[in-house]
């Protein structure tokens, strides 16, 4: 029996969610400490703890077939580099793993413009997309490669800036830097081995893209119970957003109350409760919806 074969980050900022995400999507993983595979008793696949850096490498060869990735290290290793012979197709956007590309410099530093960067040494893992923002804004400065910790290169007189990854900006502040520019945008996606694939595995690609689709629908929808006049059903169709034809329910002791429920596709802040309320809704429940699938 075939297996696919998922690389993800080994550890980082993508590892947790990931794992999480297949979990919801009914592959558990049973991972042991160093160890760079990981078996799944519940579904043909086995997982694949790498850096994250490698893993447009093991797309593109094919050593797995399926790999969790930011959008940053596909589009510096791939798009940029013209590493690989072939194309990396993203397959899913995962809405997680928000991040971007910055400049960034010692927070005492005057910074007016990218115009400031003219002739300095700008240390980073990511030369390709650095080089490109650099070019396009007609700076002549150096872009000089380091693999890890690149924000503490300014302290140690490696260089003068940084472009790196910031996510909460909690690195950045630890090292007295400073965010001068955001050079690209990038979130986790799900990315596919252009290397032929077996019908088998086809199938199991798309059962998963199937469950993750529903996992994903599901985040931020939720369901909303409540009890309400008739008269009022179509303004509280007007303040939930999104949300799809109602089930209405009589209430056994009422003949103009009813009971709503509605699949909401958006989040409902307590602002919405209240309008609800306003409207004359009342016990209203709203509840976390683990899968949705249309
Ligand atoms: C990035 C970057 C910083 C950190 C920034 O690393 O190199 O270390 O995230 O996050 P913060 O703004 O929340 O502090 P990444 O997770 O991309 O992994 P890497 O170690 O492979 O570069
Ligand atoms: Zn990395």
């Amino acid at each position: 029996m075939e297996k696919l074969t998922i690389a993800i980050q080994k550890s980082g900022r993508l590892t947790d969610k990931t794992l999480n995400i297949l979990s919801q999507c009914g592959l558990e993983f049973h991972i042991k400490k160093d160890v760079l595979f990981a078996s799944c008793a519940s579904y043909p696949a086995e997982l694949m703890l790498v850096r994250d850096d490698d893993i447009p490498a093991y797309i593109a060869n094919g050593t797995c077939d399926l790999g969790f990735v930011g959008e940053n290290v596909l589009e510096e290793k791939v798009l940029k580099n013209n590493n690989y012979d072939l194309d990396i197709p993203i397959i899913k956007k995962m809405n997680y793993g928000k991040c971007r590309l910055s400049i960034a410099v010692p927070k005492e530093q005057y910074f007016e413009s990218v115009k400031d960067l003219e002739g300095k040494v700008i240390a980073t893992s990511y030369p390709n997309i650095l080089n490109d923002f650099l070019k396009a804004q007609g700076v002549d400065a150096k872009a000089t490669m380091i693999n890890g910790a690149v924000e503490i290169t300014p302290k140690l007189n490696v260089a003068d800036a940084i472009c790196d990854i910031v996510s909460t900006g909690g690195t950045l502040k630890a090292n007295g830097l400073k965010e001068v520019a955001q050079i690209y945008q990038s979130e986790c996606v799900l990315v596919e081995s252009p290397k032929s694939i077996c019908d088998e595995k086809r199938k199991m690609i798309d059962q998963l893209l199937q469950r993750l689709d529903g996992v994903l629908s599901a985040q931020n929808t939720k369901y909303v119970m409540m009890n309400a006049s008739k008269a009022s059903l179509d303004k509280i169709k007007e303040i939930l957003p999104g949300a799809e034809e109602p089930s209405i329910m009589p209430l056994a002791q009422s003949s103009d109350k009813v009971a709503v429920h509605i699949v909401c596709k958006e989040e409902v802040f307590w602002k919405t409760i209240e309008q609800l309320k306003a409207a004359g809704a009342s016990s209203i429940l709203v509840l976390p919806i683990e899968k949705y699938i249309q």
